[in-house]
């Protein structure tokens, strides 16, 4: 398949087959393409946490309007965004840009000083709603990902974050949910599997310039 065919071939899950998991290979080649997802300035601001446990996966079930991929897909992966993004956090950033590329720390002042800026120059609100819009981009990459693996997705936003972040103990983590997916293989009976896809005109979509 071309790579607009799998984005045709892939839809927002609705019933997943229960019986089918994820191969450990899929779910960590999965993982792999999330890890390389950008981020504004390159501060990935966000964890990722991949939930497999049936009990925690029921209650948290009833935190998604019982929405049922949350329980019945093969993996729910939260994607959770940081609440303390600080001159702390970015140093640590900078320390492993440093180490990484074995660049003097010296010569990545400037880099430092603009992520600083750009994070005191926010709120803590806008800080976190910051934080939770590098979790999208990595949902983004997890939902293109999937198709190209051939592995079914549903992006979900229908949660009660608080009632997330208290069944996972996100709080005392540092993070708060932003946005989840379930992943694992379509129901041959998921009758969302073959409506059409539904997107506004390309031509009111794209404007050239
Ligand atoms: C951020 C986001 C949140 C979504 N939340 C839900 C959700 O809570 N439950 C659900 O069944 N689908 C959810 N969807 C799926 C969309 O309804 C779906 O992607 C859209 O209708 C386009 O259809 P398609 O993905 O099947 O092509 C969400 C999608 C996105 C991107």
């Amino acid at each position: 398949m071309s790579l607009i065919e799998k984005l045709n071939w892939r839809y927002a899950t609705k019933k997943f087959d229960k019986t089918k998991k994820l191969s450990p290979l899929q779910l960590e080649e999965l993982l792999h393409a999330v890890h390389l997802s950008p981020a504004a300035t390159g501060v990935q601001s966000y964890k990722v946490i991949v939930v497999e446990d049936a009990a925690t996966r029921a209650k948290l079930q009833q935190a998604a309007y019982g929405q049922a991929q949350v329980a019945d897909a093969s993996q729910l992966i939260v994607f959770a965004a940081e609440t303390n993004l600080d001159t702390q956090y970015v140093k640590n950033f900078i320390d492993h840009v440093a180490k990484t590329r074995g660049i003097d720390r010296a010569n990545l002042a400037g880099y430092e000083q603009m992520i600083n800026g750009n994070i005191n120059g926010m709120t803590e609100q806008q800080r976190i709603a910051w934080a939770k819009e590098q979790a999208h981009i990595a949902l983004g990459v997890l939902l293109t990902s999937a198709a190209e693996l051939g592995i079914d997705a549903c992006p979900m936003g229908g949660f009660s974050a608080p009632q997330f972040d208290e069944i996972l103990g996100l709080k005392e983590k540092g993070l708060t949910t932003a946005v989840i997916a379930a992943i694992g293989f379509r129901a041959e009976d998921d009758a969302y599997g073959k409506l059409k896809k539904v997107r506004k005109p390309e031509e009111e979509m794209f404007i050239h310039i």
